[in-house]
């Protein structure tokens, strides 16, 4: 009998030397596109809160919406987008954050949150942790109480979940892949 863990990692697809050579791009369509692993992937994530009040899951665009909306939906929570700079048609605040060549910009609406507002951040996979700790940010200026932020996969030689937890925010990921 496979556990969680094991039936997750193995619907997941590597593929080497992508987007360059060296990296091993781990592929979740094809965790999405099996029934089974994407409903228990998105069970496993909410699986800590449910019945607990969330008013709000935040997902990064664009993976993290895929995901984030299923949770929000099995929360019975509202749903919030962290767009990337410029897709956003009303006023908005903005967060910066470093890339391994430059910088990205997220957004999210200026009234996304309310005062207080208990939300969870989901994305597929944090690595750097660098667009996870940009949204904790960005969600925490606009007022939001960050319960948690969880993801599928960790990274976890580039240590990723370290600066989230630096900045209080407990990490709940589900499978861990070596290297980078
Ligand atoms: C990937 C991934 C995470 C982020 C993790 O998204 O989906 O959002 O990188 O990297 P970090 O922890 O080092 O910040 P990407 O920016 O490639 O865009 P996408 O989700 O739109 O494909
Ligand atoms: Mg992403």
């Amino acid at each position: 009998l496979n556990t969680i863990s094991e039936e997750l990692i193995a619907s997941i697809r590597t593929i080497p030397d992508y987007p360059k050579e060296g990296i091993l791009f781990r592929d979740i369509t094809t965790l999405l596109s099996d029934p089974r692993a994407f409903r228990r992937a998105v069970d496993a994530l909410v699986q800590p809160w449910a019945g607990s009040k969330i008013e709000q899951v935040a997902g990064i665009e664009a993976r993290g919406f895929i995901l984030g909306g299923a949770v929000a939906h099995q929360l019975s929570a509202g749903f919030l987008p962290v767009r990337k700079k410029g897709k956003l048609p009303f006023k908005t605040i903005e967060q910066e954050y470093e890339l391994e060549y430059g910088t990205d910009t997220i957004e999210i609406h200026c009234d996304a949150v309310k005062p207080g507002e208990k939300v969870i951040l989901v994305d597929d996979l944090i690595a750097t942790g660098g667009t996870a700790e940009a949204a904790v940010k960005l969600l925490r200026s606009a007022g939001a109480d960050i319960v948690a932020a969880c993801f599928i996969v960790d990274l976890p030689e580039l240590q990723g979940r370290a600066k989230l937890e630096a900045l209080d925010v407990p990490v709940r990921t589900l499978v861990e892949f070596p290297g980078h």
